[in-house]
């Protein structure tokens, strides 16, 4: 079967510090957002890509990318979930999405394949997650440790995160709107009280977020593998 993602890329990107959303910041003569895009689109899977812009954003049309016939902009929203639901809002026939995050442009196309071999021919919705390394510590606001959590059974959240449509577009919208914090897909269907698949992929596939993991991203990048 063929997929569409939604991808989320209306944030401004605060983090980051820089003159632009993070998106939009090049690596090896390209946005962030175009490699997001292009190497989503690469995979024999997916179809369409639509992407979630801020309505007042002046940087998207000017790309090549934007006027491709598999790119649909949407207006995003004032947080992430705003904008993955307004992706979802605008997707006519699907019975399963792909999210996935513009900061993300290092997804391997092995693990995407993983992830939907996953979870296409089961029931339940599956993301592609990494587990933790470090020791684990549960602070209080003063930044004094209460105690070690178990490293076992933890896991990074990373993106795709891949579900039935109509499951996530009612979880989200109904998460929303009870005003739960929502900062990834699964939490919605967590809260719905929906299973959710663990899928290991590679730590390489990192959300660029701070400055210095620009250069992580352009090693990545540069060392893919596919
Ligand atoms: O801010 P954070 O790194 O969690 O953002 C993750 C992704 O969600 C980014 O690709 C960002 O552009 C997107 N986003 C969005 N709409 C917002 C905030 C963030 O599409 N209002």
């Amino acid at each position: 079967p063929l997929y569409t993602v939604v991808v989320p890329a209306a944030g401004i990107g605060q983090r980051m510090q820089a003159d632009r959303p993070k998106q939009y910041l090049t690596i090896a003569g390209k946005t962030i957002l175009e490699h997001t895009l292009e190497n989503l689109y690469a995979h024999p899977q997916i179809e369409q890509i639509i992407v979630a812009i801020n309505p007042l954003d002046q940087y998207f049309d000017s790309l090549p990318i934007a006027s491709k016939t598999w790119v649909k902009r949407v207006d995003g929203g004032g947080e992430r979930a705003d904008s993955v639901l307004a992706g979802l809002n605008s997707i006519q026939n699907a019975d399963w999405v792909l999210v996935h995050d513009a900061a993300r442009p290092c997804l391997a196309q092995d693990d995407l394949s993983k992830l939907l071999a996953t979870a296409e021919h089961s029931e339940h919705g599956a993301i592609l997650a990494c587990r933790v390394r470090d020791t684990m510590k549960r602070g209080n606001t003063s930044h004094d440790i209460l105690h070690t959590e178990s490293r076992d059974n933890l896991w990074h959240a990373l993106t795709p995160q891949f579900f039935p449509l109509d499951a996530l577009r009612s979880a989200l919208g109904q998460a929303m709107a009870q005003g739960i914090a929502i900062t990834d897909e699964a939490s919605a269907i967590e809260w719905a009280q929906g299973k959710v698949h663990l899928v290991e992929g590679r730590s390489s596939n990192i959300k660029v977020t701070q400055p210095e993991d620009l250069h992580l991203a352009e090693f990545y990048l540069q060392h893919k593998a596919t």
